[in-house]
């Protein structure tokens, strides 16, 4: 017999000893983490993680993508899992809380279901999903994005880092390619619980994001060329600079999103110019684009309207340019009742809040293709995210945290009951 679900709380400073002590792991001198994917630190917090899922019980599987699952085994395991999942990769300066919050409030839950001796209806599953970021290997959330069938097992082995080192060849060094197929179980349900990101949610005072589904993105890697020529001797007129038309798109790339407020955002985050030598007129610029809205419609004419200016401006300036589009992830809605679910939760618990649609991908996005899925924010201050300096209160992850619990055990019941098993 189950106990009444408001009645049961995590053990907050244990949750943030947790989320403090991992960090250490890749941690930086201003705070933050740098923790990229399949690294040796993604080694060493894997290991971390694994063993502190063995220690609650757990059992613990690793697929061909590197996904890890931790099994809290529930009363009938006829049940397909309710899953907690996240993220423990970070960007390259990274904070402590994006993703990593979601993957140990998971831990915390099911050390406080063992606490309690509460015993669910269907096993509760803590996942964490390898690349998450897409900072190292390009697309994001490459995955939970295989395990729900977005892409192939060959397309995401052969993803190539910035120094040509291939994602599968990472993920069999640091020994975390298991032998179970990715995407071969069914989950009940999957909650993310994450930092919001943005600003919304500390402007309005409310502890709890109820998130309704995320908006669209799409990347582009775009490589503009030119003639490399010397820097002292060729005439301004005469030189086809890649870098300095590459400049011009990067603003007009800014223009896009600026013409599509307020919602809109573009972003072009990585450059590399060659030969990078002070004296040699670049021949050759490498950057990537990031366009998202929460509208599908607006983030096509986004890409058309970008992929004009840039064309425009490469003729402009005699230079040539190829345009790759290497990531669609279309607006998504979350799952009704799992959302209804962690309203209510937040509700019962006395935590003000509204409901928010993510600005940041996560890999709640692909997994609602497969499994209903909600995720519950919390705020964090300015907004600041993807960012040594990212904070969040104890206070706001420990609610979050109590929100998640509540939101998961009261999913088990609804689902054991539908299922004509519940008690
Ligand atoms: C992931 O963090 C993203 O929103 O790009
Ligand atoms: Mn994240
Ligand atoms: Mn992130």
């Amino acid at each position: 017999m189950s106990a009444p679900i408001g009645n049961i709380s995590i053990d907050g400073d244990r949750m943030w000893a947790t989320i403090m002590e991992t960090a250490q792991i890749g941690g930086t001198p201003k705070g933050g983490i740098r923790r990229l994917t399949l690294t040796d630190l993604d080694h060493q917090v894997r290991d971390w993680f694994r063993s502190a899922c063995e220690a609650a019980g757990c059992t613990v599987v690793v697929d061909d993508m590197g996904n890890i699952f931790a099994r809290r085994p529930g009363r009938d395991p006829a049940l397909p899992p309710i899953a907690i999942g996240s993220h423990l990769d970070t960007q390259p300066t990274g904070g402590k809380y994006d993703g990593i919050i979601g993957v140990l409030a998971g831990l915390e839950v099911l050390r406080t279901l063992n606490d309690q001796g509460y015993e669910t209806n269907a096993p509760i599953e803590i996942i964490d999903w390898t690349n998450e970021e897409g900072s190292r290997f390009a697309p994001a959330m490459l995955s939970s994005g295989v395990f729900a069938g977005v892409f192939d097992t060959d397309y995401a082995y052969a993803r190539e880092d910035r120094e040509g080192q291939r994602f599968g060849d990472e993920l069999t060094r640091i020994g975390y390619k298991g032998d179970v197929k990715c995407g071969s179980h069914a989950l009940g349900a999957h909650f993310e619980f994450h930092i919001e990101q943005g600003p919304i949610l500390e402007a309005e005072a409310k502890t709890i994001g109820v998130v309704t589904g995320v908006q669209g993105m799409r990347w582009y890697e775009v490589t503009v060329t030119g003639t490399e020529s010397h820097a002292g001797t060729t005439p301004m007129k005469l030189r086809r600079d890649a870098l300095l038309g590459a400049s011009r798109m990067v603003a007009a790339v800014n223009d896009v999103a600026c013409a599509h407020t307020p919602d809109a955002v573009a972003t072009v985050g990585l450059i590399e110019s060659r030969p990078n030598s002070r004296n040699v007129v670049p021949g050759s610029v490498f950057f990537t684009i990031d366009l998202r809205h929460p509208s599908d419609g607006v983030v096509a004419a986004m890409e058309a309207e970008t992929q004009a200016a840039l064309r425009r401006i490469a003729a402009e300036s005699g230079l040539e340019i190829v345009i790759e589009r290497v990531w669609d992830s279309p607006a998504v809605r979350f799952d009704p009742d799992c959302i209804a679910s962690v309203r209510r939760a937040a509700d019962l618990s006395g935590y003000p809040s509204r409901d928010i649609v993510s600005g940041a991908g996560h890999d709640s996005a692909y997994i609602a293709r497969v499994a209903p899925t909600t995720m519950v924010f919390v705020p964090c201050e300015k907004g600041l995210s993807h960012n040594e300096a990212e904070h969040a209160e104890k206070t706001d992850v420990v609610a979050g945290a109590n929100v998640l619990l509540r939101a998961v055990l009261e999913t088990d019941q609804r689902l054991a009951e539908r299922a004509g098993r519940g008690d």
